[in-house]
């Protein structure tokens, strides 16, 4: 089946190509702009879409900004796919409203949130539930809502369309750091137990990437960072939580398995690489990975194929932690393909 999603609504006042990285870690897009003026984007693949009526429910991303986000045109084509009567807006709420925002999605029962820059830690705070993927991470990317039943049991609210709930909640997922892996995995082919691994960058993509990559066993990760502390101290936090992986800061000798660039050098096209020529060659790492994907490819990952190296962009991480975030609210497996689809067609759409 081949969808071709077409656009809705015209677009307003939509401000031009931004460069995006890693999955809604760092610097953030697009979207609707709820008050004062609608500013949208929203595409779907209408003509799989149930028209819109009163059973219609909504799931969000909240982000400010929240323009450039390619999250509606993925879940919109996801959920159409699924055949589920409900759609995928952006709303651009300032941090300052995080908290109404959220509890109005509880109000109007929404289905679930997505959150983006700069809400997914200050969240923490603001949900009612956690699973365990943000205890370990730190930081809420989804939210489902949840009514509770008579017996007592948490239940997705979309569940609910006959019986009201006695009383409504907001679970909080990570879905950010396993998206990582899957990416590596899925795009490049990487077996990561075991693996020689430099990764670049040590803000908070970097530490994440660093985090998880340590939980995954590779058997040895290389940090390096402009500011130098900040990868002595996710060195340091990995060396308390995961004895087993050999950590050091600075470049390798000899071959990696997988050089990461989780640094926000490439955004802009005269960026100069983010690794250093003299102390390392790319042609040393096998397989390379850009946390970028707009443009989708960086003078990084260019350098990387000429020399031989596998590579891939960033673009799965986007993909990955939203299809994930789908599978939470809905409890049906993510139509991989279609929302990988409709993410190129966004992500990569002229201006
Ligand atoms: P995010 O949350 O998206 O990771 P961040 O925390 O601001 O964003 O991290 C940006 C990363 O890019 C950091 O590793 C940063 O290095 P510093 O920790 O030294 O700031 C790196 N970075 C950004 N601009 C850079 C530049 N011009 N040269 C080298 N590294 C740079």
């Amino acid at each position: 089946m081949n969808i071709e999603p077409r656009t809705l609504n015209t677009e307003h006042r939509i401000s031009g190509h931004i460069p995006v990285r890693s999955p809604e870690f760092g610097v953030s897009f697009l979207g609707f702009e709820l008050s004062p003026g609608v500013n949208y984007n929203l595409r779907v693949t209408d003509e799989f879409a149930s028209p819109i009526d009163a059973s219609t429910r909504i799931c969000a991303v909240y982000g400010f900004p929240v323009k450039h986000s390619a999250s509606p045109a993925m879940q919109n084509a996801g959920i159409a796919a699924l055949g589920l009567n409900w759609r995928y807006i952006a709303g651009e709420v300032a941090p300052e409203n995080l908290r109404t925002a959220i509890e109005g999605a509880k109000a109007m029962r929404f289905v679930g949130l997505n959150l983006t820059v700069p809400h997914k830690l200050v969240a923490v705070d603001f949900v009612d539930a956690f699973d365990d993927s943000v205890k370990m991470w730190g930081a809420v990317n989804t939210i489902r809502i949840e009514g509770r039943d008579k017996s007592g049991a948490w239940l997705p609210i979309h569940q609910f369309a006959e019986v009201p709930p006695d009383k409504i909640r907001a679970q909080g997922f990570n879905t950010d750091a396993e998206a990582i892996t899957r990416s590596l995995r899925e795009d490049l082919g990487i077996e990561l137990a075991g693996a020689r691994v430099l990764l670049l960058g040590a803000g908070g993509a970097g530490r994440v990437a660093a985090l998880k990559l340590a939980s995954e066993n590779v058997g040895e990760l290389f940090l390096v960072n402009r500011t130098h502390s900040k990868a002595s101290a996710v060195a340091a936090e990995i060396r308390r939580r995961h004895l087993n992986v050999k950590i050091q800061v600075g470049y390798p000798r000899g071959e990696v398995d997988l050089c990461i660039n989780a640094t926000s050098i490439g955004l802009s096209p005269n960026d100069p690489l983010p690794v250093d020529n003299k102390q390392f060659s790319l042609r040393q790492a096998h397989a390379v990975y850009d946390m970028i994907y707009r443009p989708a490819e960086t003078q990084f990952l260019q350098t990387a194929k000429a020399g031989g190296s596998r590579i891939a962009n960033g673009l799965g991480m986007l993909l990955y932690q939203g299809a994930k975030a789908l599978e939470i609210w809905s409890g049906q497996p993510a139509p991989i393909a279609i929302m990988r689809e409709a993410l190129v067609k966004e992500v990569y759409r002229p201006n």
